[in-house]
């Protein structure tokens, strides 16, 4: 028998919408293993961060983020059932990121949830890990449609419209750099560890001064991103100063790159929020933790009274609380993968949408 006919077997004898949902997440450094309960409730949540083993290389090695995804997966899953009170018997399904992240990472979280769903004999979702920094927000909001995601992580930058539940429609995305990804580069080029972004953003609250970078705004109706100017712009400063002997300023430099990150991002996503008449701004992905962006997009949307929801930072990095929301939505409708599905590294979000049943 096969793992759909076993679930369809399983929703007609007695299916309920309400989900216990053990969500795993592995794409990229971060081994992560949540419990969900009806797509919003979070019952455990444990992360085990690689940060420190990746630091000393300057970025995530993926050889070293699988194996270490091996080694700690099953005391995450033990973690988290601990963390809940629950026992296996308890779950009604289980979720994972399928992409888009590392190959061999993702097919870590792949095989613990296959082994997981067969010895229960429960559904397995495949769940997309930037649908899952979306449904963040619905573990701390009821979600309003249409509504537009800001979607600001180490590996994406994308405006994504929501008509419907459910529903992706990305309406712009970056060029070249993700938002994250120039964080990082423009840390490192100011003499800070992997991953910057968190050093960058403390540097920028603190500076008094500032050194103007550029914002690349591309065609007048884009939606899209780009950042690879405004980085190139900062290692100009910084080798000039070099050159001339001088101190880099990496505190003004961090406010200047701050400033032109947001301001772009907030201009595009307040514009957009006008032209397809959305109800809410969703913040999510793991710059979403940066407190400069949180503060000047709270600012911004009380002016314009848009609603704007933005996940704690426990839910905006990686992790599996995140996963357990979006697969919720594949829970209600019943669309579940069979044992023979596989990592996806480049997953495209908008074929992840929940098909009309
Ligand atoms: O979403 P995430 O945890 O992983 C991906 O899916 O990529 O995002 C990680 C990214 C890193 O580039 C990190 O530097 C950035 O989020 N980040 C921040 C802050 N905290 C994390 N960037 C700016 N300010 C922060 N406070
Ligand atoms: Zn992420």
């Amino acid at each position: 028998m096969t793992q759909t006919q076993s679930t369809k077997e399983q929703i007609d004898t007695g299916f309920h919408r309400q989900g216990t949902i053990l969500a795993i997440e592995t794409s990229c450094d971060e081994t992560a293993v949540a419990i969900v309960r009806d797509g919003q409730e979070v019952l455990a949540n444990v992360v085990s961060s690689q940060i420190d083993v990746h630091r000393r290389f300057g970025g995530v090695v993926p050889e070293i983020a699988s194996r270490k995804h091996v080694e700690t997966i099953t005391v995450m899953i033990e973690q988290a059932l601990d963390q809940a009170g629950l026992t296996l018997r308890d779950l009604d399904a289980i979720a994972v990121t399928q992409g888009p992240g590392l190959v061999g990472a993702l097919l870590v979280g792949i095989m613990a949830a296959k082994s997981l769903a067969l010895a229960l004999n429960i559904p397995l979702i495949g769940t997309h890990h930037i649908a899952g920094h979306i449904y963040a927000n619905q573990l701390v909001a009821k979600l309003e449609y249409p509504c537009l995601a800001l979607v600001v992580s180490g590996g994406h930058t994308e405006l994504v419209l929501l008509e419907r539940e459910g529903q992706f429609r990305i309406i712009g995305r970056t060029r070249d750099d993700a938002v994250g990804e120039a964080y990082d580069k423009v840390a490192r080029a100011v003499g800070f560890p992997y991953p910057g972004g968190p050093h960058m953003d403390r540097l920028a609250l603190e500076a008094a001064e500032v050194v103007t970078l550029p914002r690349a705004w591309l065609e007048p109706d884009s939606y899209d991103f780009s950042f690879s100017g405004v980085k190139s712009a900062v290692l100009n400063v910084v080798n000039q100063a070099k050159m001339k002997g001088e101190p880099p300023m990496p505190a003004a430099i961090a406010r200047g790159f701050q400033e032109s990150v947001i301001d772009v991002l907030i201009t595009k996503a307040m514009r957009a929020i006008k032209e397809y008449g959305a109800k809410q701004l969703l913040l999510c992905g793991g710059v979403a933790a940066n407190r400069g962006l949180r503060a000047a997009l709270t600012e911004r949307c009380a002016l314009e009274q848009v609603p704007l929801v933005i996940p704690p930072f426990e839910y905006c990095t990686d992790n599996a609380a995140m996963i357990g929301a979006a697969g919720f939505l594949k829970w209600k409708h019943q669309q579940f993968v069979g044992l023979d599905f596989t990592a996806e590294p480049t997953f495209s979000l908008e074929q992840w949408s929940i098909m009309s049943s």
